[in-house]
């Protein structure tokens, strides 16, 4: 068994005996070594149905973002923070619908993310919004407002590049450009 596999093993063990015990994983995916690994929040209704991030309407984000930074899928490596999709009930509906993860599924995947970084060893990592910059960087206090569209040396001399989430630019004009100027910063330095 490689080292991602056996991770993925012990991921599915620690939950099967946490609170999230009912709840369908959305593991990683992509090659080891890669130019690039990219890291979102949490999987959402799509992902979870097919058991692989960034799929549907999220997935039709990433291939702009790949195609924009010349890049495949099968290139690079993607995964989340939390591994879970977190739901809650609509009062409307009562069905379920997404909602941001909580301190505490965060602080339960968060030491998974980071072997998983070891592990995969990619040399650029680009997180998507908050919860990923936070989680890579340590920095509670890190916001994307800040940090994003510069790359960032870490410790183990990976470079982090932040980007806002697909999702917070959907409905802002403003943060949509912010966002393209960021991927052309993006594709620039992965250029050189
Ligand atoms: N899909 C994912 O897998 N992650 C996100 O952050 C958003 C959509």
């Amino acid at each position: 068994m490689d080292h991602l596999t056996q991770l993925c093993a012990r991921l599915q063990e620690a939950a099967s005996a946490s609170p999230y015990a009912e709840k369908k994983l959305v593991f990683g995916d992509g090659c080891q070594n890669p130019r690039l690994m990219m890291i979102g929040e949490a999987p959402g209704g799509d992902e979870e149905k097919q058991g692989r991030p960034f799929v549907g309407k999220a997935g039709k984000n990433l291939s702009a973002f790949l195609e924009t930074i010349g890049l495949k899928r099968e290139e690079i490596y993607i995964s989340n923070v939390v591994k879970l999709r977190p739901t809650k009930e609509s009062p409307k509906t009562g069905k379920a619908v997404n909602r941001p993860p909580s301190k505490d599924e965060i602080a339960f995947f968060l030491p998974f993310l980071q072997e998983e970084i070891k592990v995969v060893n990619p040399q650029w990592i680009v997180t998507l919004g908050n919860v990923p910059l936070k989680a890579v960087t340590g920095d509670a206090k890190a916001v994307i407002g800040d940090w994003h569209g510069k790359p960032f040396t870490l410790e183990d001399g990976k470079i982090l590049f932040p980007l806002y989430h697909p999702a917070a630019i959907i409905y802002n004009r403003a943060l949509s450009e912010t966002y393209q100027q960021d991927l052309m910063t993006l594709k620039g330095l992965l250029e050189k």
